[in-house]
């Protein structure tokens, strides 16, 4: 990476991608040179998410084609590994609420002790912070209008998957 520049990565599953995801990759972009979405992909999980890995790409690359300096790539194996490869300064994570500060301090003291960079957490916006992938697959399952909880491009591969 050129001297002076900053890479965050901003991990996760995004089963699907939510509008709270786009709010802190939008923040990260002002913090940093460039952000990595990372979707994580591991083989053995791959059977427990709703969306591929192909869909989860395409949706992310498409929900985020108006922010400069930010793509979307795949994490194949450890966060820290992928991290160093880059040569990513910072992970960035979102913090809704204290059970993701309590699941995610140990990710990020773990991914520090594998030799990843720091993880820096940012406050959830007031109005993302009811959101998960989870409830918004729960709602679209049972029929549910999700178009103000998801990117546009997400919404039909979202409600394709379900058959709703
Ligand atoms: O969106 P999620 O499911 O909350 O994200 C979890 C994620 C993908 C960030 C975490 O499972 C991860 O980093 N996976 C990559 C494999 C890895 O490095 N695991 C050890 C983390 S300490």
């Amino acid at each position: 990476m050129p001297a002076g520049e900053a890479l965050a990565v901003c991990p996760g599953s995004f089963d699907p991608l939510t509008l709270g995801h786009v709010d802190v990759v939008e923040r990260a972009a002002g913090l940093f040179t460039r952000v990595v979405l990372g979707v994580a992909h591991n083989a053995d999980k791959a059977g427990r998410h709703l969306l591929s890995l192909e869909q989860r790409l395409d949706t992310a690359r498409a929900s985020l084609a108006h922010l400069p300096g930010v793509e979307v790539d795949v994490v194949p194996g450890l966060l820290a590994d992928y991290c160093r490869r880059r040569g990513a300064t910072a992970i960035v994570r979102g913090l809704r609420n204290g059970t993701d500060l309590d699941a995610e301090l140990p990710m990020a003291l773990l991914n520090r002790d594998l030799g990843g960079p720091e993880t820096v957490f940012l406050a959830a916006a007031p109005g993302h912070a009811h959101l998960s992938s989870s409830l918004v697959k729960d709602v679209a399952r049972h029929g549910g209008d999700v178009s103000a909880l998801v990117p546009a491009p997400v919404l039909p591969v979202l409600v394709a998957a379900l058959g709703t």
